[in-house]
């Protein structure tokens, strides 16, 4: 009998997820497990974990088919998702100035999910993936929706802008280069952010 897995080894503890790093038939993989929540019942627990995995395992074949550098997806268990390891640093863990190849691939990457009617739902420096070539990778996709909902992709947007602070720029020129609707996009994203600097002026004069 071939022996499938090895050793295994936690490496990361989510909010919602353990990451093991293993072998799986010679690669080495991944493992997402979505832990039981104690406080949750125990069927609703289920349900939602089930729920959750089956989404993010989804999104990340559907990307990995539009041609998008996910890693790919080997198995799918009940809580766990198995997959490629990503032999990289996560963008937020480089020190000073992003180089201009991977904040200019953050922006191509977002567009091309958009256009597959993917929103990422959590994409920031903290869930995106530099090898040593230079190649960027997108992780993540527990928070991902199948949807062409323009306000989802201008949120995604957001958050690309807060988590890159003045480097944005760069990566929204290549956003606008290839997203198809792009320029729809923009407009609710500037009519986002006027809405919250109007709701943030509204709290402080009631403040005052
Ligand atoms: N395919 C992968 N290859 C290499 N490292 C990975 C891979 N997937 C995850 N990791 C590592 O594990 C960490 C956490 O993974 P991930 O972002 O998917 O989970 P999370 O943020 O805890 O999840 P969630 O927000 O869904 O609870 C990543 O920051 C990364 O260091
Ligand atoms: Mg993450």
């Amino acid at each position: 009998m071939v022996n499938a897995v090895n050793t295994i080894r936690k490496i990361s503890e989510g909010a919602e997820a353990d990451i093991y790093l293993t072998e799986l038939f010679g690669i080495r993989c991944v493992i997402k497990y979505r832990r039981k929540k104690s406080y949750m019942p125990q069927k609703l627990d289920e349900t939602l974990r089930l729920r959750r995995t089956r989404s993010e395992a989804k999104a990340m074949i559907t990307a990995r088919h539009a041609g998008i550098p996910v890693p790919s997806v080997l198995l799918v268990s009940r809580f766990s998702v198995f997959m490629e390891m990503i032999d990289g640093t996560m963008l937020y863990e480089l020190d000073g100035k992003l180089p201009r190849s991977a904040l200019k691939y953050s922006g191509k990457i977002l567009a091309k999910l958009h256009n597959s009617d993917i929103a990422h739902g959590d994409f920031t420096k903290a869930n995106l993936m530099m090898r040593k070539d230079g190649s960027l990778y997108v992780i993540d996709f527990g928070l991902a929706a199948q949807t062409n909902s323009i306000e989802e992709k201008a949120l995604d947007l957001l958050l690309l802008e807060r988590s890159l602070g003045e480097e944005f720029g760069t990566a929204l020129k290549e956003y606008k280069r290839f997203a198809v609707s792009g320029s729809v996009v923009l407009s609710k994203l500037k009519e986002i952010e006027t809405r919250g600097r109007y709701q943030e002026r509204s709290l402080t004069t009631a403040k005052e």
